[in-house]
């Protein structure tokens, strides 16, 4: 038997755990990195492992339990699961046919007020009805045909984001019903795990949430942070339902279940149609998925007189918006050079009008996914658009071809420099091998070059890059030590003052630090702080620019990968070239013996690696902290990494170091190994 003491403290654990869950998922407010919701769920775990008494049903730890089923059981919908009429005009013009029927259907006169709607999304998820008994989730279902759905329990227990019991009284039986979906980001990193695992990707978050929820195996459900909002009812006995709809999403809101803070009470057509428009506008910021918009009359009781009329109200209506996918023809297929050197192809295309613009071209990311969507010069093909995003190719129809199409072959040469381009072995991108000196990636570069923790050159932005460049001003960095106040002040739009000033900027930037010009230099892989560790070990950039890719890996924390990048880029002779004109422009800074015994801060020898957002420190005061105590900050999580530092929202950096069973701290762990050194 478990103490008093023992009863008290998993009663406070679950507590905190269900308080953690509602900010996380429904309030969308995390309140602590995932570690300490890890330990937190581990102590109690461990507390109700050990003594079994304390286990309850409705406890956290109780989410995930039993063998997978060998199939989803049917389960009788109490009351149907509706269908909703979908308003097929896609223009302002659906929220006044809608309107317009709901006016006849009441029979009122032309000149009576305007009826008043909740106007709420149409997410793209899976329609789920909960079943709560005395405010315990009993069960919960799939729509399935609206009669009988399939009995996903066990699966939904697993949802941090549907409460096990809800707040308050919600009298013997109350059905929930909304939809369970998946956050693009999720489903981004999602698909990066199944990618990594060698496992077939998802093709949308819908696809995703389904897949992920009808999983036989609840354990893996588990898995996916599934999210739900709530919308609507089903049977209820013993509480009474509120008079309007947007008081019943309040009233959800109240029990605890996740409802969408985005939706409005609209008076009449006009405000339905600007809600539509204003909605359609953001779609793309929006964290997940929708195809439309709902618009549900907002009294109950005039819900009730109008009814139903074959399996969809007659009170609400989906509004959607113009379809994202539209299929047309590849008419070629080029690359286009990007800021790294990466070598993208882009599928030319027949005009098509797609997601509110007309589309000519498309990015087919690599060769890869060229040969994945199986995309041939001459094929139809579906693309996708989906707000501000770059269009993209979907996949192709094979069924179409007659034999006139052909393959895209993946130049030797930079179309627009003709350096070599060159594909890494376990790489999905082929690279143009120009670097500084391909016109496509010397604005970047130039960027780069000046950035704060590079040269640090105040006042050489995006405007004036593209100016310089494109008039043909300065090709490579070497160039901007050569301008003069008069092909400055030349420049449209730059005053004299502001020329002065970048002048300025520039030549005080001549005397740097040997790390930062490392940096500066912009080599694939290297960043601020392999630049240091190079600076450190070879001392003299002469050394390091005739190391070889063996000699590299000499220095800590340079592996092959990186050691093959650095010597690729003194490899080109144009980069070498630039460096010498660099120096010869009177950039300098001091060279001096490489520092063999550079004092061990307390924490020499020690990798760290930041993921998440930490509660009190912003990135570069704990990598300062952890490098003043002679601690290493690294990008990426290996073997080699000592310690994983973790906030909130930590995501794939974390799932690696669990992975590689690497001890993952938080903040406070972070600052007490720092102080603990200090007095060491
Ligand atoms: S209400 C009686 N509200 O759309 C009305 N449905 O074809 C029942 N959906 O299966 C639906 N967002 O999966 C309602 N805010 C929302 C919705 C919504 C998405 C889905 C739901 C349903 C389908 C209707």
């Amino acid at each position: 038997m478990a103490s008093a003491a023992q009863a008290a403290r998993a009663a406070a654990l679950r507590e905190e755990i269900e308080r953690l869950d509602h900010h996380y998922y429904v309030l969308d407010q995390p309140l602590v990195p995932d570690a300490e919701y890890d330990r937190l769920y581990a102590e109690l775990a461990a507390l109700e492992t050990e003594h079994r008494d304390l286990v309850t049903a409705d406890s956290p730890t109780q989410r995930v339990a039993g063998a997978p089923a060998a199939q989803f059981r049917p389960l009788l919908h109490a009351v149907p699961m509706l269908s909703i009429r979908t308003e097929t005009d896609h223009s302002e013009g659906g929220a006044h046919t809608f309107d317009q029927r709901v006016r006849r259907q009441l029979e009122l006169e032309a000149d009576a007020p305007a009826l008043e709607y909740l106007a709420e999304l149409k997410f793209d998820g899976l329609a789920v009805n909960l079943r709560y008994e005395q405010g315990k989730l009993v069960a919960a279902a799939t729509r399935g045909d609206g009669e009988t759905g399939e009995d996903i329990t066990a699966n939904i227990r697993t949802l941090r984001a549907i409460p096990l019991k809800l707040q308050g009284d919600a009298g013997a039986v109350l059905e929930v019903r909304g939809e369970v979906l998946l956050y693009r980001a999720d489903f981004d990193r999602l698909n990066a795990r199944m990618r990594a695992a060698g496992e077939k990707e998802f093709v949308n978050p819908r696809n995703a949430a389904a897949g992920s929820l009808r999983q036989l195996n609840a354990a893996m459900t588990a898995e996916r942070p599934l999210r739900f909002f709530a919308y609507g009812l089903g049977e209820v006995q013993g509480w009474s339902v509120p008079a309007t709809q947007a008081g019943l999403i309040e009233a959800l809101g109240r029990f605890g279940l996740p409802v969408c803070a985005e939706r409005r009470l609209c008076r009449g057509a006009a405000e339905l149609a600007q809600f539509h428009a204003e909605v359609g506008a953001r779609r793309a910021e929006l964290p997940f998925d929708i195809d439309g918009v709902v618009y549900k009359l907002n009294e109950i009781a005039l819900q009730q007189r109008l009814g139903f009329v074959s399996r969809e109200p007659r009170w609400a209506v989906a509004h959607k918006y113009p379809p994202q996918e539209a299929v047309t023809r590849v008419l070629d297929i080029e690359v286009q050079v990007g800021r790294t050197g990466a070598i993208t192809p882009v599928a030319r295309l027949a005009p098509v009008f797609v997601g509110g613009a007309t589309v000519t071209n498309a990015t087919l990311h690599n060769e890869d996914e060229i040969r994945r969507k199986d995309v041939k010069i001459g094929d139809w093909v579906s693309v996708r658009r989906a707000g501000d995003v770059i269009p993209e190719v979907v996949g192709s129809l094979p069924h179409r071809r007659d034999g006139r199409e052909s393959e895209f072959v993946m130049p030797l040469q930079c179309p627009i420099c003709r350096s070599a381009v060159r594909r890494a072995p376990d790489e999905a991108v082929a690279r143009c091998t120009g670097g500084l000196f391909c016109p496509a990636q010397r604005k970047q570069a130039l960027l780069h070059f000046a950035s704060r923790r590079a040269m640090d050159i105040e006042g050489l932005g995006d405007k004036l890059v593209d100016q310089l460049v494109d008039g043909s001003v300065v090709a490579t960095p070497a160039d901007l030590y050569k301008l003069g106040l008069a092909a400055l002040a030349n420049l449209e739009r730059m005053a004299d003052k502001s020329a002065a000033n970048v002048l300025a900027a520039i030549n005080a930037s001549r005397d740097t630090t040997l790390a930062r010009f490392i940096y500066a230099l912009g080599i694939r892989n290297v960043g601020e702080t392999t630049a240091k560790d190079l600076a450190r070990h070879f001392g003299k950039l002469d050394a390091l620019m005739d190391a070889d890719a063996e000699r590299l890996q000499r220095v800590p924390d340079v592996g092959p990968v990186v050691a093959q990048s650095i010597a690729q880029f003194f490899g080109e002779p144009h980069n070498r070239e630039v460096v010498e004109q660099l120096r010869a422009a009177g950039v300098h800074w001091t060279e001096h013996e490489p520092a063999a015994a550079d004092a061990p801060g307390h924490l020499a020898g020690k990798i760290f690696v930041l993921t998440g957002t930490l509660p009190t420190l912003d990135r570069e005061s704990a990598k300062a902290m952890i490098e003043a105590a002679g601690g290493k900050v690294s990008g990426s999580v290996s073997k080699k990494t000592h310690y994983v530092v973790a906030g909130a929202d930590a995501g794939s950096k974390l799932a690696k170091a669990q992975e590689l069973a690497v001890p993952v701290i938080d903040e406070a762990a972070l600052l007490a190994l720092v102080a603990e050194q200090e007095k060491a």
